[in-house]
């Protein structure tokens, strides 16, 4: 079943942290972000995601994590498939920036987003420690946009 989190957003920080590894990043959106969780029928959170609005018709995916267990079983891209209802109708964009590794931009893709710019040097610049996904440091975020 998938909720929107209202109240108390910070308790799933563990998850949030898998998406991106920086807290002071996460404080950056989190209370103006939109959240959204996939829980089990008893409670447990599965995956979760947070949106923000950008203006200009622009909603932006600030994080998606799936628990480890339960990774590449369909619940990231259904998270992605209820953005799309949800937010369809009032945007005509769902924006997402990334680091460039093979697995969120396959995700990515394989979710409908095309690559459309890149920030060099994104990661050194704004993190204060190296990050380093499927064994390949992240350094540009690349930015993937799918059209509603
Ligand atoms: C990225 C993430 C959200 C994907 O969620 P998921 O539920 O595991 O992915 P899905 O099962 O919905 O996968 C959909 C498709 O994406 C692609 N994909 C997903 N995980 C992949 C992986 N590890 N390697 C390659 N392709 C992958 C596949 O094409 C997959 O379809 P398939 O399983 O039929 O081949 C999840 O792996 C995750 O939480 N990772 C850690 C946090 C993170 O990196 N978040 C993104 C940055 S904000």
């Amino acid at each position: 079943m998938i909720r929107s989190i209202l109240s108390n957003k910070k308790q799933y920080l563990d998850l949030l942290l898998l998406g991106d590894e920086q807290e002071s990043m996460i404080d950056k959106y989190l209370d103006r972000g939109e959240l959204f969780g996939i829980f089990s029928c008893d409670g447990e959170i599965k995956a979760i995601c947070v949106v923000t609005d950008e203006g200009n018709n622009i909603i932006e995916l600030k994080n998606i994590a799936v628990v480890p267990q339960y990774q590449r079983q369909g619940l990231g891209k259904m998270l992605i498939d209820f953005l799309i209802k949800q937010y369809s109708s009032k945007f005509l964009i769902m924006r997402v920036g990334t680091g460039d590794s093979p697995i969120t931009i396959s995700f990515y893709r394989q979710c409908g987003f095309k690559e459309v710019f890149r920030v060099k040097n994104f990661f050194i610049d704004n993190y204060d420690e190296p990050i380093f996904e499927a064994g390949q440091q992240l350094i540009d975020m690349v930015y993937l946009e799918l059209i509603f």
